[in-house]
């Protein structure tokens, strides 16, 4: 069970080759350019847990800092309803604000959480679940 949730957040933050090529609107290219700074984070801890990287406790709790504050923009980055051809971002957004916002909230929550507290190497995987699941949650409802 815990495996299978690790796997799908593996899966979730995984960063697939983003193409901005294009973007016309800036205030989309923003908030994409937002969320690519939070997936490189997210990076750190995925290939930690993949052994792709050595653990390195103030490297991640590097990353989960910045995925704090970056997080903590989500709110204002989406507030305007602004469209892009290339936009992922789905119109529900608009139509429930407050629940997108409590999405965003909960991460800024996981990552305010474990700032500061990657201490061992077994943190990593559940930190990795605990953030991850807050990226699905909203994707989930909210990007195509
Ligand atoms: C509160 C909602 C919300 C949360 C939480 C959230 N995202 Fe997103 N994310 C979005 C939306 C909406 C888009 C689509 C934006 C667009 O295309 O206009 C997006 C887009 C992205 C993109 C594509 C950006 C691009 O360049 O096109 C990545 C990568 C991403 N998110 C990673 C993450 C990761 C990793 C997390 C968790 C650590 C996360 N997101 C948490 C709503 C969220």
């Amino acid at each position: 069970m815990k495996m299978n949730l690790l796997a799908a957040c593996l899966a979730a933050t995984a960063t697939a080759a983003l193409a901005h090529g294009g973007v016309e609107n800036p205030a989309v290219l923003a908030r994409m350019d937002s969320m690519k700074t939070i997936s490189e984070q997210m990076k750190t801890l995925s290939e930690t847990v993949k052994k792709q990287r050595e653990f390195d406790a103030d490297a991640l709790n590097a990353a989960i800092a910045v995925i704090e504050t970056e997080s903590g923009k989500t709110v204002s980055l989406f507030e305007a309803e602004e469209s892009d051809p290339k936009s992922a971002a789905l119109p529900t957004i608009w139509e429930d604000f407050d629940d997108f916002s409590e999405k965003a909230d909960a991460l800024t929550q996981a990552a305010a959480k474990w700032s500061g507290n990657i201490v061992s190497e077994d943190d990593t995987p559940m930190a990795l679940v605990d953030l991850g699941t807050t990226c699905k949650s909203c994707h989930d409802d909210y990007r195509d």
